[in-house]
């Protein structure tokens, strides 16, 4: 079973397949088991929690794991880097916001540096900061993300990457979304609905649950948990979650819920605590089409390879010789 891409040589791994760093989902046991399988797993070190980092590079082990943040939080408190440079991450992954002002402290390190775009123009951005790799995400992706789909927008951003490798992100969950993400001329993928529900992930049971038994159909983007977590995201950026009751309630209505807002923050931190996902986020994309039960991070890893091999195979059949002419 093999795939080979240049991704695979510059991770040191033997499938072209990343785990997303899902803030409070992505941790040590998830990111190792996708490393071990042969991928490369990367912790959600999200927002930036000293603590948090702390305890899921440890609970990796001895594993090789990478980690990704979200931007404009890190730039906030960027002395979280010496905490991640001591643990010799295999990668760095940032998304959404101005990561130039971090780069001296990033380029004083080996550790690979990954930059996640959703804009043509952030692409052309991060080819100039010389960043060793791209992840072009598409609006389909689950969590926070912009505007364009993935089918379009990864052919773009490989044309202006040129050699620097570009990793498909947004609807990917299973062996065709490879095969179509390669044909795109990707590098590889970075996938997390399709990791979400796996034994090894630190959603609630339920959640994962309702990720299986529901479809993309079910999820919409909007920023009232955003609002709800008082986290002030950047307009740029939303969150794609499946449709509940509290998204059913205020997503068209995001001024009735700021005139709400401390009633209803109470509401949600109180459901939060509980799991209750009927007013909590189950944060998951349009692939949710494609989980089909919780299983192991590894089951799902040797599924997408077994079956984008099988793709990319019926697919050169269907190319006639090479006639000349
Ligand atoms: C539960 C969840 C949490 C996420 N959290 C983060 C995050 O903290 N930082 C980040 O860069 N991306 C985050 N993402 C987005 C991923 O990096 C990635 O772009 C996305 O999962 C790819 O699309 P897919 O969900 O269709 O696989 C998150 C995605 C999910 C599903």
């Amino acid at each position: 079973m093999s795939i080979r891409t240049p991704l695979c040589d510059l991770f040191g791994i033997e499938h072209p397949v990343l785990l997303a760093p899902m803030a409070g989902v992505s941790g040590g046991a998830l990111a190792a088991a996708v490393s071990e399988a042969g991928g490369l797993g990367l912790i959600g070190g999200g927002y930036g929690d000293a603590d948090w980092l702390e305890r899921e590079f440890d609970a990796a082990g001895d594993a090789r794991i990478g980690v990704g943040f979200i931007t404009w939080s890190l730039a906030r408190q960027p002395q979280l880097l010496d905490l991640v440079f001591n643990r010799n991450p295999a990668a760095l992954m940032f998304s959404f916001g101005d990561f130039k002002p971090l780069l001296p402290r990033i380029r004083d390190e080996q550790t690979k540096f990954i930059v996640q775009v959703q804009t043509l123009d952030q692409a052309r951005e991060a080819v100039d900061a010389g960043v060793d790799a791209i992840v072009a995400q598409g609006t389909e992706a689950g969590g926070h993300g912009g505007t364009r789909a993935t089918l379009p927008f990864v052919p773009a951003v490989v044309d202006i990457a040129k050699d620097i490798p570009v990793i498909a992100a947004g609807g990917i969950a299973d062996g065709r979304g490879l095969a179509a993400a390669l044909a795109l001329g990707a590098s590889g993928v970075l996938c997390g609905t399709g990791f979400f529900a796996s034994d090894e992930s630190l959603a609630y049971n339920n959640a994962k649950q309702a990720a299986v038994s529901g479809s993309g159909d079910d999820t919409e983007r909007s920023s009232v948990f955003d609002m709800a977590r008082d986290l002030d995201w950047p307009s740029d950026w939303n969150l794609r979650t499946m449709r509940n009751s509290f998204t059913r309630q205020w997503s068209a209505d995001m001024d009735g819920l700021s005139q709400n807002l401390a009633e209803e923050q109470a509401r949600f931190n109180a459901a939060s605590a509980a799991g209750d996902t009927n007013i909590a986020p189950v944060i998951v994309g349009e692939a949710a089409d494609l989980i089909r039960a919780i299983e192991p991070a590894q089951d799902t890893l040797h599924r997408i390879i077994s079956q984008a091999e099988d793709r990319l195979r019926r697919i050169g059949r269907l190319v006639g010789p090479i006639t000349k002419d």
